[in-house]
């Protein structure tokens, strides 16, 4: 059984997936640390995420693993757990940016493929319903409006004791949706057979009870 959740960031995806895992006995995978893995690698090594030719050339020297424990996923690059390193905003838009690009999305294509495969699996992205898990048997497209989005980032921030602006904050995340959307390869997009759950109106609770309930009826 594999259940492919897509959407823009903010939209709650990883919190829902995550929960829904839980309680299903389900693996947890979140394929958006593969590409902020990659794009810790090039801010690392002060790759210009703007050159692709230069992106592509380093993804040699790129070695990337999923472990999954009772902790949750881990990710390591090169041997190295960089599952912390990678949720800064720098990596996110690094990752935003090197993730429209072929090489990158063909590097990471089958270690997604693989561990679905082998696992029941909650894979969250912006292309597993399209690509990545074509057959699923559960698709949603979780989305909110973005000032719910802003409000949500802002909130996480500011518990962390971070100073942030609510504007620029629902700007870049805007610009983010903008990028993810209109890229060439496996852009962010609803998948005909998924069902649109906008979370805006609703508690994480009841977005999964409404996710377990159609995994139930698949
Ligand atoms: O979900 P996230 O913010 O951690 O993802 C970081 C970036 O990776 C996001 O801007 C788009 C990209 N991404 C992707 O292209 N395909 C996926 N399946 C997951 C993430």
């Amino acid at each position: 059984m594999n259940i492919a959740i897509d959407g823009p960031a903010g939209a709650g995806k990883s919190t829902v997936a995550k929960r829904v895992a839980g309680e299903l006995g389900m693996i947890y995978v979140d394929t958006g640390a593969l590409y902020r893995a990659i794009a810790l690698y090039l801010l690392n090594h002060a790759i210009d995420g703007d050159d692709e030719q230069a992106v592509e050339a380093a993804l040699k020297g790129i070695r990337i693993e999923m472990k999954h424990d009772a902790e949750g996923q881990h990710i390591l690059l090169n041997g190295d757990d960089v599952t912390g390193n990678i949720r800064t905003e720098a990596v996110g838009n690094m990752a935003s940016k090197t993730s429209a690009y072929g090489a990158v999305r063909a590097k990471l294509l089958s270690l997604q493929q693989d561990i679905a495969k082998e696992n029941d699996v909650v894979m969250d992205g912006r292309d597993i319903g399209t690509t990545v898990l074509p057959g699923a048997e559960v698709k949603i497209f979780l989305t909110a409006s973005v000032e719910v989005r802003a409000k949500r980032r802002y909130d996480e921030l500011t518990a962390k004791g971070e100073t942030c602006d609510f504007d620029r904050i629902a700007a870049d995340i805007a610009a983010r949706d903008e990028q993810d959307r209109t890229r060439a390869l496996s852009p962010l997009k609803q998948a005909e057979d998924a069902y649109l759950l906008d979370s805006s109106g609703f508690t994480i609770d009841e977005v999964v009870a409404e996710i377990i309930a159609r995994t139930k009826a698949a």
